[in-house]
């Protein structure tokens, strides 16, 4: 007997099997049938923070820059980078998704600030055009065999020296749920090496730092959480 928890198939052992794809129909299920657990319901705790670090770093001016949210969900982090008059773009496959995130920026939408392009974002081309891209959760939204796939996707949308931002679930892979919470992880966790090794091939690491377990987020697997920001050094 098989159950799928969040994109992971349990075997009667209760062990992960990793080696299962998470389809894209695998998530539109999920949005189809309600059940959204990374959801925060608005912005998560230190995207802010994130975003200050960002600009501490770069001494860039924000207004203007171009801003991609791939895997964005309904995009609750927009607000931050759309109210420092940024231009942002959204890409999930949820329809659903896109129609709650275009209605919560309705005034940004018109203005031509907002625009959330549905379908599978590898197979968009949105070649070096991007100033930043903004990444919660999407990293362990994908099989290994397909991290560099999605790392290279986010380096084309990027122009040279282009900012990675990200809020990732890294740790160590468990084998085993221990309990319910466990269950409704992200699919596929890697380690902050992991995440290192595939990032260093065309970004260099600016910063890192863990979000302390008590953060105000309701989510069980908060404690995995950490903040980081690449820059693009190479085509
Ligand atoms: C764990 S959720 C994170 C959502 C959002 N970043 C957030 O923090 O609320 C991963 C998202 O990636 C989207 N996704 C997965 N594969 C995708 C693909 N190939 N193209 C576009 N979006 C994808 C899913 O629909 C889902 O909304």
């Amino acid at each position: 007997m098989m159950m799928v928890y969040f994109g992971s198939v349990i075997n009667m052992d209760g062990y992960l099997e990793r080696s299962q794809y998470f389809t894209s129909d695998d998530w539109l299920n999920l949005w189809r049938e309600g059940s959204t657990p990374w959801d925060l319901e608005g912005s998560h705790s230190h995207s802010a923070k994130l975003w200050q670090f960002w600009q501490e770093v770069s001494q860039q001016k924000p207004d203007g820059l171009s801003v991609v949210m791939p895997g964005a969900g309904r995009a609750h982090d927009a607000e931050i980078f759309l109210s420092a008059g940024c231009q942002v773009t959204a890409l999930d496959l949820s329809a659903e998704a896109a129609h709650d995130a275009t209605s919560k920026y309705e005034v940004f939408y018109h203005q031509g600030l907002f625009d959330y392009r549905v379908g599978d974002m590898f197979a968009l081309d949105l070649k070096e055009s991007a100033d930043l891209i903004f990444d919660r959760a999407v990293l362990c939204a994908f099989h290994r065999d397909l991290r560099e796939q999605y790392r290279d996707f986010c380096c084309q949308c990027l122009k040279v020296g282009g900012w990675f931002l990200s809020l990732p679930f890294s740790r160590e892979e468990s084998t085993s749920p221990q309990d319910d919470h466990e269950k409704l992880q992200p699919p596929y966790f890697l380690s902050a090496s992991e995440i290192f090794t595939l990032m260093s091939e065309h970004f260099h690491l600016i910063m890192m730092e863990a979000i302390p377990s008590q953060a105000d987020n309701s989510l069980p697997f908060q404690s995995s959480e950490s903040m980081m920001i690449w820059q693009k050094i190479s085509p």
